[in-house]
This record gives C-alpha cells, sequence and structure tokens, in this order.
C-alpha cells in the first residue's frame, strides 16, 4: 500500500539533509538543526484544524521548510487547495515546489505577509501556521511579523506557533498590545529540541 509520504512524492531523508545544509549556512534563520519531528507536526496539524471552527479560507503557513507540518496538514485533512506555504529560503523553496504540487507555494519573507497574499490573490485566511523562529529573531523583526499575521487574520483568526522555549513565543508587550490571549498545549518530548504548541486569538472588539 502506498505511503502518505509515496503519494506525495516527499523524501524525509532528502529533505533532512538538506534542512540540515541550510542550517550549517544560515542556523539563525533556521532555528533548528533537523526538520519537526511527527509528534510536533501532528499537534501543529491538530490545533489547526480546530482553530478552523469551519472558517472558509487558506490555511497560511509560515517557515515551511522541508514540508514536514505541510504533511501533517494535509494528513489531517486541510485539502491543498486551501494551504499556501511561505518559504523565504530559495532552496527550501525549491524542494518544497518540487515535492507538493497543489498548496500555493510562495518563496519570500514572511515578515511582508500582507503583501505576499496580496501579491498572490490569496484571501480570505482562516488561520496561520508558523514555524519561524521567532526565539532567535530580533524584538522588531518579531513584532512586525506578528503584526502583519493579525493584520491579515479576521477577528477571531488563530496564529499555531511552536516554541523550544519556556515561555510564549509571542513575547509579552506584544500580547498586550494586540489583545492577543495564548492556550498553551503539552511540551512535546519526543520532538528534538522538545517543543510546545501556542495557539494566539485576537477577540472580536467589543
Ligand atoms: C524551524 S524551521 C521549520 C521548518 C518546518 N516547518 C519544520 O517544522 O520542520 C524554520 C523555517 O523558517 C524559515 N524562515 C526563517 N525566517 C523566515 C522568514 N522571515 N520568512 C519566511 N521563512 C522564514 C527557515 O528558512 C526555515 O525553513
Amino acid at each position: 500500500m502506498p505511503t502518505f509520504e509515496s503519494r506525495h512524492g516527499l523524501d524525509s531523508r532528502a529533505g533532512t539533509a538538506l534542512f540540515l545544509k541550510r542550517w550549517l549556512r544560515r542556523p539563525f534563520a533556521m532555528g533548528a538543526v533537523i526538520p519537526s519531528g511527527r509528534l510536533l507536526t501532528e499537534a501543529m496539524a491538530r490545533e489547526t484544524v480546530q482553530a478552523l471552527e469551519g472558517r472558509p479560507g487558506h490555511v497560511v503557513e509560515l517557515g515551511a521548510g522541508t514540508g514536514e507540518v505541510t504533511k501533517a496538514l494535509l494528513a489531517a485533512g486541510i485539502p491543498p487547495s486551501r494551504l499556501a506555504l511561505i518559504e523565504r529560503d530559495p532552496e527550501l523553496a525549491a524542494f518544497l515546489r518540487r515535492h507538493f504540487t497543489e498548496p500555493k507555494i510562495i518563496e519570500g519573507d514572511a515578515a511582508r505577509l500582507p503583501e505576499l497574499l496580496a501579491e498572490n490573490g490569496i484571501a480570505p485566511i482562516a488561520a496561520v501556521v508558523s514555524s519561524l523562529p521567532l526565539l532567535s529573531l530580533p524584538t522588531d523583526v518579531v513584532n512586525g511579523i506578528v503584526h502583519g499575521v493579525f493584520e491579515a487574520l479576521p477577528p477571531g483568526g488563530a496564529l499555531i506557533q511552536f516554541t523550544y522555549g519556556p515561555t510564549p513565543p509571542v513575547p509579552s508587550a506584544l500580547r498586550q498590545g494586540l489583545r492577543l490571549f495564548g492556550t498553551r498545549g503539552g511540551r512535546i518530548w519526543r520532538n528534538i529540541p522538545p517543543a510546545v504548541v501556542w495557539t494566539f486569538r485576537r477577540p472580536p472588539a467589543a
């Protein structure tokens, strides 16, 4: 019986080798040495499906890398036509294009999210799933990215983001400024490194 990977033509070993190569080149931009493990990607996908709550529109994935979270989103039943992947690294974007034919793949900087979505005609947005290494990015860059995400999301829409750190991946000043509330999943110890999935929402204006 064909596996999910063979059906989707995704070679995990090639992905891991490329990921490591890009980490050696740009460790802070990659934020991890190897792609996310299955338990973490499944948790990200579960949170995303829950956050959709029947909302129409696209699921936007930031920092898609070699597509491990993408695979989990597809396996969780999100139709490929609803997925838009954003990846800044040209080699990784080319890898994604070779392995995923249906989702929209955009090579670009997540800090320009609203512009990238407008340029590519992607609207409305139902949820944003991010594996960006927010902990290793400068505060002003994180501010710009998170502001862009909540500019793109409709009221009540969710940002799903994992972190390896002990604190929420969106800093407290930024959460307060945007009136975000976050919910924390359990730590996934069997990921390298162990990770936590957070979901952030901004309540609809009163
Ligand atoms: C920790 S890796 C996650 C890759 C994959 N989603 C996974 O979970 O295995 C972070 C990814 O974000 C990408 N990235 C970093 N900064 C970015 C930015 N500003 N815009 C878009 N992608 C970015 C990196 O190139 C890398 O592929």
